[in-house]
Order: structure tokens, then sequence, then C-alpha cells
């Protein structure tokens, strides 16, 4: 049997399964293995493939994460709309423990990742100023609203190389530059969904206040990971709700980020 899926989801830290009753598919990639196997199943009247993105013993830190190969992967089985959950710092005082954040910006941090499809074979220059997708945030937002999350609509996700925290010096650097949260594992995700025409909409639920904001010790890893397993059962929930009402027709400018660039291959 052929499978395919609509919706693509990356679970993050403490996020390591979506889907009940789910069929187990291998797929390969010119970039390697996914993070692991994906999983594919219904919710509701979509059909969703779900990889943790460290994988299920969270054996890859952010930066040895098979971003290429995962994002790839879900598009050669068929999916367009990428659906990014993910635990963050906050850099501002009012966005505590359990805001879940629904940023439009990032600022990439991060040094040395691949994070390009298109290394050879011609320049391919993607659109990239508003980095996600309107359509999904909009619906994700208004979606966590309504079960009662503490959502914030926008906001500029800075994403550090990792995998140490920033230190305080960093952290009230990007708080004094407006930035809102932090986080390991947004770039190159975001940009490699683009320059696959897939949508991508992170949900970002923080976890601490990062070291900037936060007069105490400073964020530690036990911190991040026990405040996410404790909210993983209502971020599945939250996920599953808006990847069953994610418009399968796309109204959004993600699927034209490669209208006449002519690309060194056939994407999947
Ligand atoms: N993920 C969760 N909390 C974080 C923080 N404070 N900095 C970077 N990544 C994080």
């Amino acid at each position: 049997m052929v499978m395919t899926a609509d919706i693509g989801v990356i679970g993050g830290s403490g996020f390591y399964s979506l889907l009940d009753d789910a069929e187990e598919v291998e797929v390969t990639t010119p970039y390697g293995p996914p993070s692991d196997t994906i999983t594919i199943g219904r919710i509701g009247e979509r059909t969703v493939a779900f990889v943790p993105r460290h994988g299920r013993d969270h054996r890859f830190p952010p930066h040895r994460i098979p971003y290429r190969a995962n994002l790839w992967a879900l598009r050669a089985l068929g999916v367009r709309q990428v659906l990014a959950p993910s635990a963050v710092g906050s850099l501002r005082a009012e966005y505590g423990p359990g805001t879940l954040v629904f940023p439009d910006q990032l600022v990439d941090r991060t040094s040395g990742r691949a994070q390009t499809y298109y290394d050879e074979g011609g320049a391919v220059h993607v659109p990239f100023a508003d980095p996600y997708c309107p359509v999904g945030r909009a619906l994700a937002y208004s979606k966590a609203t309504a079960d009662g999350w503490n959502a914030v609509d926008g906001g500029t996700l800075v994403i550090i190389e990792g995998p140490r925290f920033s230190t305080r010096a960093e952290s009230r650097w990007f708080t004094a530059n407006g930035w809102s949260i932090v986080g390991m594992t947004g770039h190159p995700e975001a940009v490699l969904a683009r320059e696959l025409a897939l949508c991508y909409t992170p949900l970002a639920l923080v976890t601490d206040h990062d070291a900037g904001v936060d007069a105490g010790e400073g964020v530690t890893q036990d911190e991040v990971f026990a405040f996410f397993a404790a909210n993983s059962e209502r971020m599945r929930s939250l996920v599953g709700a808006v990847a069953a009402e994610l418009p399968l027709d796309r109204a959004c400018p993600c699927g034209d980020a490669l209208n006449g660039i002519k690309l060194p291959f056939d994407l999947p």
C-alpha cells in the first residue's frame, strides 16, 4: 500500500508520538534517513504524518537533527503543510511557562548547519521575508485561544546554535532587540520547508524564562523537558485539532515559493 499524508507534524522535546492508530513508514531520502520512523494516521478528515524531531529516544541534539531528511521525507509522502511544536525559552517577563507563542518572524543565530537543498546545479533564492504560513498561524492561534491556552499571536523567535543555553548577556541582548522567544530547532527547519514550497507553522511552548529574564540560576535541561512532558497531552490535542481543520486548498503564498525558479532537480 502506498501511504500518503496531507499534513506533517514534527514533534519537539517531550512530544514523541501523536497518532493512536498509526502505520509506520520507512522513507529514504537523498539526505539520509529522517530522525525516526514516520507514523501515518487519520485525524478527522486528514491524514497526518508524524516524525519526532529528536528521534523517539531523543538521540539527536538540535545541531545534529537531520532537518533536510525530515522535510524531504514529509514532502515525499505528499505533505504540503507542516505543524512544528517545540519548546522555547521566554525573553519577556510577561510570557511565563505555559504561554504558547505563534511567532511570525525568526532570527537565525545558528552556525554551520546544512540549511539548503540547493547546494549545486544553480542558484535558488527563495523568498523568506515572512517565514511562516499566515493561514496556519491564524488557525493555530484561534484554536489555542478557544482551548484556553495563554496564546500569543506573532513575535520573533531567535534560534541559537546550542546545544548550550544562552548566557545572561546574550539573553538580555535578544530581549533588547525586541525578540520574544528563543529556541534551538526552528532553523533551518522553516527555511527548508520554504525551499520545498511547504507551509510551516511553529507552535512554540514556553517552558522557562531564559537567563536574562530570570534572576535565578538560569535554565536547565531538566526544567525544559519536565515542563514540556507535563504539557504534551494538551499539545497533542491542540496539534490534532489544528491538523483536522487546516484547509487542504492552500490560499497562502507558501506554495508559490518556487514559482519562476529553475530547479536543479525535481522535488519529490
Ligand atoms: N528551549 C527551551 N528553553 C530554551 C531556552 N531557554 N533557550 C533555548 N532553547 C530553549
